[in-house]
């Protein structure tokens, strides 16, 4: 890494190809045209829900042990994502404590905690991916409100939690991440981490995909 690139640069043109798989999953592609129905939605809401709550717990662990530096700077003013993907499943009829994990999220669960107990600098990874998502997820939320005729309010916070802020929270979490500065095998656990949920994400559509979209 030169000493002028920060690491969500390199992160951002690294996972571009990883972005566009991402992206052309039929799942996401239902999601960005508006017209996966609800139900599927609510399905693939508990699966996010799962991810997440992993996540925050993890990221809440390394701050409190104070593993790195760099953790307390990255999970810092963001969303509790759970919280809303919590309401969100109520609103849409599917009561959180009744989602069981698919396959491939049980897989990414146990890779997260595996990360956690290292004290592994891909959990930032996979933050930065999670949290790049909202800048999609808002104009997913616009695409799913016309198509249903609902508003934001009703079951659909997840996908926009900072409304107009979201540029703003997005380039302040860019700034303070590409301030600090990682060696090169730190760098590289961080890239780690963010293909690693690029991925998972990208299974975690398809098989809900084939489970609810596809086999129903
Ligand atoms: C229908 C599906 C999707 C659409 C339409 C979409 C669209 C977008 C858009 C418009 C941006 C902002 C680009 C910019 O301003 O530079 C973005 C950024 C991003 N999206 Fe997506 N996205 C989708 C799916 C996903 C998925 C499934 C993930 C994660 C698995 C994801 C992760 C990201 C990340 C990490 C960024 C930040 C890139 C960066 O600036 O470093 N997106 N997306």
């Amino acid at each position: 890494m030169t000493d002028n690139e920060g690491i969500m640069d390199r992160l951002k043109l690294g996972t571009a190809e990883l972005h566009r798989q991402a992206e052309s999953r039929p799942l996401q592609k239902q999601l960005g045209a508006g017209t996966l129905a609800r139900p599927a939605f609510a399905a693939y809401l508990g699966q996010l829900l799962f991810v997440h709550d992993q996540l925050e717990r993890c990221l809440d662990d390394q701050v409190a042990r104070e593993t790195h530096p760099a953790f307390a700077v990255a999970w810092h003013s963001l969303a509790r994502h759970s919280d809303n993907l919590r309401e969100d499943l109520v609103a849409s009829g599917l009561d959180p404590d009744t989602v069981m994990p698919l396959k491939a999220t049980t897989s990414l669960l146990e890779q997260l905690n595996k990360w956690s107990e290292q004290g592994n600098l891909a959990l930032i990874g996979a933050l930065y991916v999670l949290e790049g998502s909202m800048n999609g997820n808002r104009f997913i939320s616009k695409a799913l409100q016309k198509a249903w005729g609902i508003d934001a309010e009703s079951g659909l916070s997840y996908l926009d939690p900072y409304g107009d802020e979201q540029r703003t929270t997005w380039s302040a979490f860019r700034s303070r991440v590409n301030a600090v500065k990682f060696d090169e095998s730190e760098a590289q656990a961080i890239i780690d981490g963010a293909d690693r949920m690029f991925k998972a994400i990208g299974e975690i559509s398809d098989e809900q995909h084939e489970a609810i979209c596809v086999g129903s």
